[in-house]
């Protein structure tokens, strides 16, 4: 059985106050919270990296939910689990060869493989992944282009999330870009279990109140 996980972005809240902005979404009834970590290289993006999920992690016991868009996963696997990262995601368009030797690692330090995929990579790609004897827990659909919050949903990508639940009944589906109360219902219809929002949670006056809303949507 799966169940619903709401995983707020750290990437929408003040980074100045990152502390203090954890713990805010774990009292307003986060699941997990949300960690983009970007190179600038993967993405036109840069955020943080192994040093800031360690001084986090010195503030909360929240699952730590780490999305890597990077262009060298490998190289975080250590110094993330170090860090206290929960969960370690990467991207398959960066782990051609070598997505047997990262899930091994991560998982032999402790954190959970996941692996996502961008808009206009194929569902295909993740089968061999789920499918190995040694699988990810988790696959991401990336629902917007990764590196910026505050972008559009973009609802085509809820056919690979029912491809992915048709055939993976038990497996924790994530979905990340532009979801909010008005995004979620085709969400959790095609199979999601797992809700990133950034600017939809951030950007409400009762934070509490959205993350509630996204709970009860998955589920039925
Ligand atoms: C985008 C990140 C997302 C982003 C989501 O590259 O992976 O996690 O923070 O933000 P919203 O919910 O605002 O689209
Ligand atoms: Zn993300």
């Amino acid at each position: 059985e799966v169940t619903a996980k709401i995983a707020p972005s750290m990437l929408s809240s003040d980074f100045a106050n990152l502390a203090s902005e954890a713990e805010r979404m774990v009292g307003c009834g986060a699941d997990w919270l949300h960690m983009d970590i970007m190179d600038g290289h993967f993405v036109p993006n840069l955020t943080i990296g192994a040093p800031v999920i360690e001084s986090l992690r010195k503030h909360t016991q929240a699952y730590l939910d780490c999305h890597l868009m990077v262009t060298n996963p490998l190289d975080y696997v250590e110094p993330l689990a170090k860090a206290g990262a929960s969960g370690f995601t990467f991207h398959v368009e960066v782990s051609k060869d070598n997505w047997k030797e990262l899930i091994e690692k991560i998982k032999s330090r402790g954190m959970r493989p996941g692996v996502a995929l961008k808009p206009q990579t194929a569902i295909e790609k993740v089968f061999p992944l789920v499918e190995h004897e040694n699988p990810v827990d988790l696959v991401l659909v990336m629902t917007v282009e990764p590196g910026f919050g505050g972008q559009k949903f973009m609802p085509e990508m809820m056919d690979k999330v029912r491809t992915l639940r048709k055939k993976y009944p038990n497996l924790d589906i994530e979905v990340d870009g532009g979801l909010g109360p008005s995004t979620i219902e085709s969400a959790a219809y095609a199979g999601a279990n797992c809700i990133v929002a950034g600017s939809s949670v951030f950007g409400a006056p009762e934070p509490s109140r959205v993350i509630s809303i996204l709970r009860s949507s998955v589920h039925k």
